[in-house]
């Protein structure tokens, strides 16, 4: 590793410019330690975000050297690049500022595939049994741990041609919920899935699998949905 790194930094909006900062290298830091240091030595008006810096939150998701990662994840010494790193805001997404990206239409998405629980039980009702072996639930646990980050979002290149597709993260909530006996929403749920901008945009080469950093597959999930428009919606509780 050189002693020096080179790092390369969009600063603007939509309109703006590449930046070159050198900061030291240092053994095991990671791309978001780069950033911080640049930040806190070198340009204060730097924008990004940050929370946990333990890869949980998923907030310091940033294009690294062209591809979307979770920043405080990201080990320097693991990219090559010669010593430079080049950074920018997660791409499809409106540009706040600098390194931040507007995650508002991603969320909007979440909503418009039907991704919110509707639950059916009232408060004197007891727990609603659910069996984990279950082939419907089996499904829907290996989803669910999605947090939002929108990394899959910004891989998707059906995303970067067609705003209105719901993308990946939107599309594999969906399939948890169809999978959920609990939800009492499971037919809107499939019907927005299918619906223009829904499952049917995917491709299904796989680039948002490829870069989940929790090891999710919305493309497994999303053929899924495809799936049930040809053989019915998932029959829940049934044994796995
Ligand atoms: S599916 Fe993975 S990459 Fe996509 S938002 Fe969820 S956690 Fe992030
Ligand atoms: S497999 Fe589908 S959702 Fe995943 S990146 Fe490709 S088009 Fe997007
Ligand atoms: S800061 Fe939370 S995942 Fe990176």
């Amino acid at each position: 590793m050189t002693e020096t790194l080179t790092v390369r930094i969009w600063r603007g909006k939509a309109e703006g410019r590449f930046e070159s900062y050198e900061v030291p290298a240092r053994a095991n830091q990671t791309v978001l330690d780069v950033v911080t240091e640049v930040q806190r030595s070198l340009e204060p008006a730097l924008a990004y975000r940050f929370a946990c810096r333990v890869g949980v939150c998923g907030s310091c998701a940033m294009t690294v050297n062209g591809r979307p990662r979770w920043t405080c994840r990201t080990h320097v010494r693991r990219l090559g690049g010669e010593g430079t790193l080049t950074l920018e805001p997660l791409r499809n997404l409106p540009h706040i500022k600098d390194l931040v990206s507007d995650l508002t239409p991603f969320f909007e998405k979440w909503h418009k595939a039907g991704g919110r629980f509707a639950g059916t039980a009232g408060r004197q009702d007891p727990p609603q049994r659910v069996d984990p072996q279950s082939a419907s639930r089996l499904a829907a646990s290996a989803a669910i741990e999605c947090i939002n980050c929108a990394v899959c979002y910004s891989a998707c290149d059906v995303v970067a041609w067609d705003q209105d597709y719901l993308g990946p993260a939107a599309l594999n909530r969906a399939w948890t919920l169809v999978n959920d006996a609990r939800h009492g929403a499971r037919e809107e749920t499939l019907d927005r899935a299918f619906a223009a901008g829904g499952c049917a945009s995917c491709h299904s080469q796989g680039n948002c699998t490829r870069h989940c950093p929790v090891e999710l597959s919305p493309s497994q999930s999303i053929a899924g949905l495809k799936r049930s428009t040809l053989f019915g919606p998932p029959k829940v509780g049934e044994p796995g």
